[in-house]
């Protein structure tokens, strides 16, 4: 693994976004797998800016979620399908039509997991996962313990991933659904190209335990020692004691 250390989060940004960028000016019809969360929101708006200038084309991205809560009605504002969409499809000029949705309403969820595992094979794997970090070392949803070749599947979110999504939805733990749809580890690590993009103090002793291994279900981000190109990019004050 690589590690990118950022002063700030606007550098953070700077520098993912600038990584990014190279990625999609290199294959502009890259398979991307997109995290939600804080993390990645201003990395993000630096993209969505360049393609505003003009500097960038993202128009041909196949894009993929990473995670989304299971059981939400159409149009509710949770949707992190919905969040993805606002954040990164839109600002980016991607069409909808260019994503492969994780359905929060699927009658099946099952057969809704191995579709989209299908239609990651069929794009011919990520070309790049953009990956925040949970605050118990959770990517996506795999949580907490998550085997390296854990599926696509439903999971059940852990205590501490409630209370850190409660923040996302006015601070209510109730707002927060119990289950969730999260693309597998098994896809994520054979990603050509993983970011992990990690900001403040709180991460800063779960971002340790990934970056220092030894790689472990209990901290699903340390199975990132075994995939083939992992970037780190983490601000000082998830890396520094006594940052600001
Ligand atoms: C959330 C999401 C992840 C996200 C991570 C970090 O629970 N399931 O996809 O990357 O936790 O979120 P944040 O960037 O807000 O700290």
């Amino acid at each position: 693994m690589d590690l990118l250390p950022a002063k700030t989060p606007a550098a953070l940004a700077e520098t993912a976004a600038s990584r990014i960028a190279d990625l999609i000016a290199a294959r502009p019809d890259a398979a991307v797998v997109v995290a939600t969360g804080n993390t990645p929101l201003a990395t993000y708006r630096v993209l969505g800016e360049r393609v505003g200038r003009g500097d960038l084309d993202a128009s041909r991205l196949r894009v993929f979620q990473l995670d989304e809560y299971l059981g939400l009605g159409h149009g509710d504002d949770r949707s992190l399908y919905g969040w993805m969409a606002r954040a990164f499809l839109h600002p980016l000029g991607i069409p909808e039509r260019n994503a492969v949705r994780l359905p929060s309403g699927a009658v099946d969820p099952d057969a809704a997991c191995r579709a989209y595992d299908a239609a990651v094979r069929d794009a011919g794997g990520f070309d790049l996962a953009i990956l925040g970090l949970g605050p118990n070392g959770h990517l996506g949803f795999n949580e907490p313990p998550s085997d390296r070749a854990a599926p696509t599947r439903v999971v059940t979110l852990s205590p501490e991933s409630v209370a850190s999504n409660a923040a996302y939805w006015g601070g209510d733990p109730a707002r927060v659904p119990r289950q969730a749809l999260t693309a597998g580890m098994d896809l994520l690590l054979a990603a050509r190209h993983t970011l992990l993009l990690v900001s403040g103090a709180p991460k800063r002793a779960i971002l340790r335990r990934a970056l220092d291994g030894p790689p472990t279900a209990d901290v699903p981000a340390s199975w990132l020692h075994l995939a083939p190109k992992v970037t780190v990019v983490a601000d000082r004050a998830a890396l520094t004691d006594g940052a600001p």
